[in-house]
């Protein structure tokens, strides 16, 4: 009896111990972005919160700069199992869904309060599941920022990108865009997009201050015009297959780290917008050019018909719905 009852209690350390030495369950969040930018410090914020908080369960590791993979692969190897999260730009997910091509029609939101309460509102949300039937689960909206022309030639008008080479993200509605104006759109990856301009294959690309700033696009760009034009917004996405794998406590737990760390993430953009517009300036490296709003207007009368090019793939009322965001 007594060798039964300490075979048993050896029994219950061994499963105790085994317990209690699984192996924390790892997400891999990759991202293309440096880690000075809003999308790197949100990442980062989230680790640090699941390090604080679920020590020992779980274990966040961030692959910032495309180390991991580049937003064109990145999905794929999500529904593979082999990274849990990442945080795309919303232009990168047409392979996914028609959809969210409504975050790249240009001039589409005035400002970045009216991103934000078209998707705090009920078609924003909605959005949100729209990749259900790929096997990806929407998480939340992350902000970086209004787009701007950077290029190699001084832009004010249309007319001044006429036959110029812009590099873009893999999106239709970007492509329709600069066609609009007569300019030659090139779907590249991010992390191509410093050597491109550095070498002269391009003639310039749109992105937000932080990330022309972050990625030393200003060094290698004379001219940068402030056009506000369109918006870069990101999903925080995870696969299904994992999301349903963690028991509903922990799913609850992340969930609240990561709505943290968005928020977190949100307001370093809303910094980072004027902090590394100045930071340029400063630099002396780059003239960054305004317009005057009868220049605007030609941009907008010349790109706003893409519009209705795209209103049949994204949805009509959609479309309105966000532009009543605006008021
Ligand atoms: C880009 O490709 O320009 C952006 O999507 C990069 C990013 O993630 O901000």
């Amino acid at each position: 009896m007594r060798l039964l009852s300490a075979a048993v209690t050896a029994m219950a350390l061994t499963f105790g111990a085994t317990s209690v030495m699984a192996a924390p369950i790892e997400i891999k969040f990759s991202h293309v972005v440096a880690e000075n930018t809003p999308k790197g410090q949100m990442a980062n914020k989230f680790a640090e919160l699941v390090a604080e908080r679920l020590a020992g369960k779980v274990e966040v590791n961030v692959f910032p700069s495309s180390q991991l993979f580049g937003d064109n692969k990145v999905l794929e190897a999500m529904l593979l199992g082999d990274v849990q999260m990442a945080a795309p730009a919303l232009s990168k997910f047409q392979k996914y869904t028609k959809s969210l091509q409504l975050f790249d029609l240009p001039f589409l939101f005035k400002d970045m309060e009216a991103v934000e309460r078209f998707q705090k509102g009920p078609d924003g949300q909605h959005m949100l599941t729209s990749l259900e039937s790929k096997g990806l689960v929407g998480l939340g909206y992350l902000h970086n920022g209004m787009k701007q022309l950077s290029a190699s030639n001084p832009i004010k008008v249309p007319a001044d990108v006429d036959g110029k080479k812009f590099r873009i993200m893999t999106s239709d509605v970007l492509q329709a865009q600069f066609e609009a104006v007569n300019a030659v759109p090139l779907k590249k990856p991010f992390s191509e997009v410093f050597t491109l301009l550095q070498t002269r294959a391009i003639d310039g690309q749109e992105n937000t201050w932080s990330n022309i700033y972050s990625k030393k696009f200003y060094e290698v760009q004379p001219y940068i015009t402030e056009t506000n034009h369109g918006l870069l917004d990101y999903m925080v996405v995870t696969s299904a297959e994992f999301w349903n794998s963690l028991d509903d406590d922990l799913r609850a737990e992340l969930k609240a780290a990561l709505d943290e760390s968005i928020a977190f993430g949100n307001s370093i953009a809303a910094e980072k917008a004027n902090g590394d517009k100045q930071a340029i300036i400063d630099s002396k490296r780059s003239e960054i050019l305004e317009i005057t709003a009868e220049e605007r207007a030609q941009w907008v009368a010349a790109m706003k018909p893409v519009w209705a090019e795209f209103s049949d793939d994204i949805g009509a009322d959609l479309i309105k719905a966000a532009e009543a965001s605006n008021q």
